[in-house]
C-alpha cells in the first residue's frame, strides 16, 4: 500500500526544515552524532562544514573536524586536538557526539559521555560554521568570538585567514594519518619559520626556511596572496600566486606530510575533460631537497635520496640499488639495506669477493662523510671504500674522495650536483 500523501509531505517538510536549519547559526541545546541523523553542521554556502569525519584509514574513528563539503574528496582543512604543549589530533570512536550544551560549552563527548575536547567557551549564545570556513563560538552577549578554528589552526589555512605570532602549522603524518607528522611552520615574535621536528619527541631541528623582524602576523588575502608583515611595514610572501577568482575556485594551502608549504586552488566547476583535483600553484621553500641540509633525516628518510620534480612541485623518496624501504607507506623512514653488513674480519681479499659497488650519478649526502683523501684517483677512492668495512659509499669528485658512513641522510639527488658515487 503506498503511503498516505501528507506523510510524504510531512517528510518533505522535515527535509527543507533540516537543511535550512543547517545553514543558520547554531543554536543551544543542539547537537551531532558519528552516526546521525546530524553529523555536521553546514555553512550558509554549503561550501564547508563542520562535524564528525570518518578517518580513511580507521574508518570507526572520527575526526572533528571543517572540510570542504561539495568536493567529492572532502578535504579536510582543521581537526580538533587536546589542549597541551604538545597538542595531537582526537580520534573518537563511533557514537561520539558534539553537544552545545544549554549553558552554551561546545562539549566533545564519547559514547560513555565522558568529555574528551572542550575549547574552553562558557555562556556562548550560538556557534556559527561561517562562510569563510570559519567555525566560530560567539563570546557571551553575541557581539564577539570567544573561539574560533580560524586562531587555533592545524595544517591548513584559508583565505582571510590571519595567524599571529605563537601560533603554529603542524603537518599530518600521511595524508590519511592525522598524527602529527615531521614539520612545524612557527610564527614567533621575532621570526617565522619552517623547522623540521623528530617524531615522536617533537624536539626542534634547524630551519629550512626563515624570516626574522619584528613579526606582526601572516595573512592569506582575498587575492590569494599569503605574506608575513613586520611592524617596520616590511612584508614578505611564504607563498603568492596569481590564482583565479573566489568564484572559480575553492583555495587553500597546506604544509604537506614533506614538509613543504603549498598554496592550492580546486575549480569550483566541473569540468567534463577532467576530474577534478587539488593543483598546487605556489610552493615554499621551492626545492626541499636542497633546503634540508642538517640535523635529522631530512624529508625523506635515512639511507634514501630525495628528488624533487619541479614540474609537479612533488617530491619522491628513492632507496638506492640494493636497498629497500622499512614501510611502503612511511617513506620517510628511510631505507635498510637488502644485505649483511661487512664484517671487520674480512681482509682484502675476501671482501673483494663479496661487495661490490653500484654506480650513480649526480647525487649526494652531504652529512655522512667520516674521511676524505684529495687528490687522489677514482679507483683507489673505490679500493679504498671496499677495503673499509665501515664505508658504505664512496663519494668522487674532482680528485677528491669522500667515505661515507650509515646512516646516509639528507640524500638529494639532482643534475646541479656534481658527484660520482659508488654504493657498496
Ligand atoms: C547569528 O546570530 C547573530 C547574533 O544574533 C546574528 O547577527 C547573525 O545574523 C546570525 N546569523 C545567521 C546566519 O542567522
Ligand atoms: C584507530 O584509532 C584509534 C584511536 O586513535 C587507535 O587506538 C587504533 O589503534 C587505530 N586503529 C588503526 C587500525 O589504526
Ligand atoms: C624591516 O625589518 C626587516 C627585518 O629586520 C628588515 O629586513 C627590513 O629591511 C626592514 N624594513 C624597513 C623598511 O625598515
Ligand atoms: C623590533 O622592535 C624593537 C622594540 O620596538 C626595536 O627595538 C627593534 O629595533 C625592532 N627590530 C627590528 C628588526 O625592526
Ligand atoms: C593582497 O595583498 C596584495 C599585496 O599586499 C595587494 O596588492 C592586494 O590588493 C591584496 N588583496 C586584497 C583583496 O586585499
Ligand atoms: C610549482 O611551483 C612554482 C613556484 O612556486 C610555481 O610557479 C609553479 O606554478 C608550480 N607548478 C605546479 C605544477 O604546481
Amino acid at each position: 500500500m503506498a503511503p498516505p500523501l501528507f506523510l510524504l509531505f510531512l517528510q518533505l517538510l522535515v527535509l527543507v526544515c533540516s537543511s535550512s536549519a543547517q545553514a543558520q547559526n547554531i543554536s543551544l541545546g543542539t547537537s551531532l552524532t558519528t552516526q546521525g541523523p546530524n553529523k555536521a553542521w553546514l555553512s550558509p554556502s554549503g561550501d564547508f562544514a563542520f562535524g564528525f569525519r570518518p578517518i580513511e584509514d580507521n574508518s570507526s574513528f572520527y575526526l572533528l573536524a571543517v572540510w570542504f563539503d561539495k568536493i567529492s574528496d572532502k578535504t579536510v582543512v582543521w581537526y580538533a586536538k587536546t589542549v597541551e604543549q604538545e597538542p595531537q589530533p582526537i580520534q573518537v570512536p563511533s557514537g561520539s557526539s558534539l553537544l552545545l550544551t544549554s549553558t552554551g560549552v561546545l562539549s566533545l563527548r564519547d559514547p560513555t559521555g565522558r568529555e574528551v575536547w572542550n575549547p574552553g567557551a562558557v555562556g556562548a549564545p550560538y556557534a556559527s560554521m561561517l562562510n569563510t570556513g570559519n567555525f566560530v563560538v560567539a563570546a557571551a552577549g553575541g557581539s564577539s568570538i570567544s573561539w574560533e578554528t580560524f586562531k587555533n589552526p592545524t595544517d591548513t589555512i584559508l583565505i582571510s585567514q590571519v595567524l599571529s605570532p605563537g601560533m603554529a602549522l603542524r603537518s599530518r603524518l600521511l595524508t590519511t594519518d592525522y598524527s602529527n607528522g615531521r614539520f612545524i611552520l612557527k610564527l614567533e615574535a621575532q621570526s617565522a619559520a619552517l623547522y623540521s621536528m623528530a617524531v615522536p619527541s617533537g624536539n626542534i631541528y634547524d630551519s629550512y626556511w626563515l624570516k626574522t623582524g619584528n613579526i606582526t602576523n601572516l595573512a592569506f588575502n582575498m587575492s590569494g596572496r599569503i605574506y608575513i608583515s613586520m611592524d617596520n611595514g616590511t612584508q614578505i610572501d611564504l607563498a603568492s600566486a596569481a590564482v583565479g577568482s573566489m568564484e572559480d575556485y575553492y583555495h587553500r594551502a597546506t604544509l604537506d606530510q614533506d614538509g613543504v608549504f603549498r598554496q592550492y586552488v580546486y575549480p569550483r566547476k566541473l569540468s567534463s575533460l577532467s576530474s577534478p583535483t587539488w593543483t598546487s600553484v605556489a610552493i615554499q621553500p621551492e626545492n626541499i631537497c636542497d633546503a634540508m641540509t642538517k640535523v635529522g633525516s631530512g624529508t625523506c628518510g635515512f639511507n634514501s635520496y630525495c628528488m624533487f620534480d619541479g614540474t609537479k612541485n612533488q617530491t619522491r623518496c628513492v632507496c638506492p640499488e640494493k636497498y629497500s624501504f622499512f614501510d611502503e607507506q612511511r617513506k620517510d623512514k628511510g631505507c635498510k639495506p637488502d644485505f649483511q653488513p661487512q664484517s671487520c674480519d674480512l681482509d682484502e681479499a675476501g671482501a673483494m669477493g663479496q661487495y661490490e659497488f653500484n654506480l650513480v650519478n649526480n647525487v649526494d649526502w652531504p652529512l655522512a662523510d667520516y674521511e676524505q683523501y684529495t687528490p687522489i684517483g677514482m679507483d683507489e677512492c673505490r679500493q679504498l671504500c671496499l677495503i673499509d668495512c665501515f664505508c658504505a659509499v664512496a663519494v668522487f669528485h674532482d680528485n677528491t674522495c669522500w667515505k661515507k658512513k650509515l646512516p646516509l641522510s639528507n640524500g638529494n639527488m639532482a643534475s646541479t650536483v656534481q658527484r660520482t658515487v659508488f654504493i657498496k
